[in-house]
């Protein structure tokens, strides 16, 4: 089984990173397939806590490979910057990083055009994402290649700025960032850096594969963000539940061993658009702060919600989830009684599927049941069996309303605050 494939199986923020970081123990590659820093995966070992944007979250197991492949999008300072920050902790990372020649890379207008343009009514991470992204189906990108080529580069920005003069009225012309001598300057020095990194991840990953090492597809943000499955428009700009691992990475659909889904033992959401299980009031302040959920990327309050097992089967069948890694169970520590949604309401209709219509889902009201709380700290907890029973109880009530085990508990953010089910991942290939 050597692809294992960690997905989001919620609206992102479900604490990816911390199960990547574990599970890379026994990977030789981990990969990034979407996104771009509009991700951020936090590892916390020992006393070091590391926010990683573009980076694979395997990046502190030094036999690691790390790939960001040709599905993402990648911000060149935002990468040195973080390259930088990895070193800092001691860690050699240049020497092990690959990036996708075929990624595309977003440019100082990018970001510009997406906070002064129609992106940001979607309440976007302001990254640029979208924006290069958009280049990128328009044809008009420029590719992590082009690194290695710096007469081509300036060539396809100079192009670009042109194009950008001609259609972007919103921008003053004297803008700096459509000031291309300005942006190939910026560029130049991250175009050194960058360019000895570049190179074929695809070839890089079927090799492994091909060679019967394990290798770890890492999801960014979470399946109803997908561009074409989530909660359009206000989703993310790329693929980010599992189809978008083999468009991104370039690897076919048959190497896909095992395919883990993680959800919070809650439900998140960051920016606009509808969010069934939403608490406004006392209780979703409450987790909010007790999860301390705000934006790794943007340090925006993240509006929280009850679990959502509507949406989270969704995630289940979307990508075909063999086991579900459960995050936060902590966080619920203390509550008097814990709500599940089950259902939606729609009009007089109870639907337990999740609606493909965004103004159906904007109309549905979840059906909740309440379960007891615990008492007892699950915090740091790392024997199934040390888990208060209620606590158990609402484990197994989220595996039989979701479709599937949780094989992964996480019990707080340090690596070993986890509990490994090893029964339920053994048969995949885990744990
Ligand atoms: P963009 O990805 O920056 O274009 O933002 C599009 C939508 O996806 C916005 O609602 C963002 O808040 C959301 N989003 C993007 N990345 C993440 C993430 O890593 N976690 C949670 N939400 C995200």
């Amino acid at each position: 089984m050597p692809l294992t494939i960690v997905v989001g199986a919620q609206w992102g923020d479900e604490g990816k990173g911390k199960i990547v970081d574990l599970l890379a123990a026994d990977m030789r590659v981990v990969a990034r397939y979407a996104g771009g820093p509009n991700a951020g995966h936090t590892v916390v070992v020992d006393d070091r806590t590391l926010v990683l944007h573009m980076i694979p979250s395997g990046v502190l197991h030094p036999d690691v490979t790390c790939v960001i492949g040709a599905g993402t999008v990648v911000d060149l300072e935002a990468l040195l910057t973080e390259i930088a920050a990895v070193e800092a902790l001691g860690i050699a990372v240049r020497q092990r990083l690959v990036v996708s020649a075929a990624a595309h890379i977003i440019l100082p207008y990018h970001r510009v055009l997406e906070r002064e343009g129609d992106l940001a009514r979607l309440g976007t991470t302001g990254r640029g994402i979208g924006q290069a992204y958009r280049d990128k189906a328009a044809r008009t990108g420029i590719r992590a290649g082009l690194l290695t080529e710096p007469a081509l580069l300036g060539a396809a920005v100079r192009e670009n700025v042109a194009r950008l003069h001609r259609q972007a009225p919103t921008l003053p012309d004297d803008a700096p960032e459509l000031d291309v001598a300005r942006i190939l300057a910026h560029l130049e020095d991250a175009r050194r850096s960058v360019a000895p990194l570049v190179g074929d991840a695809t070839g890089i990953v079927l090799s492994a594969l091909e060679r019967g090492d394990r290798v770890l597809a890492e999801g960014a943000q979470g399946t109803l963000l997908d561009i074409d499955h989530g909660t359009y428009p206000y989703v993310t700009s790329s693929n980010a539940s599992i189809g978008g691992v083999c468009t991104g990475l370039g690897v076919p659909p048959k190497a896909i061993g095992a395919v883990l889904g993680v959800v919070k033992a809650y439900t998140t959401r960051v920016g606009e658009g509808p969010f069934p299980t939403e608490l406004t009031g006392e209780m979703g302040n409450l987790l909010r702060d007790s999860g301390n959920e705000y934006g790794a990327v943007t340090g925006r309050p993240r509006r929280c919600g009850w679990y959502d097992a509507v949406a989270a089967r969704y995630g289940v069948r979307i990508n075909g989830l063999d086991a579900l890694a459960l995050t936060k169970l902590d966080v619920l520590d203390g509550l008097e009684k814990i709500d599940i949604c089950t259902a939606y309401k729609c009009g007089s209709r109870t639907l337990n599927d999740f609606p493909s219509d965004l103004a159906q889902l904007a109309a549905c009201t979840p059906v909740y049941e309440s379960m007891p709380g615990w008492k007892a700290p699950t915090k740091g907890c790392r024997r199934y069996e040390d888990l208060p029973e209620a606590a158990r109880k609402y484990i197994a009530r989220l595996e039989e309303i979701s479709g599937v085990r949780a094989g992964i508990v996480s019990t707080g953010s340090e690596r070993d605050d986890t509990i490994l089910r090893k029964e339920l991942l053994r048969p995949y290939g885990l744990g």
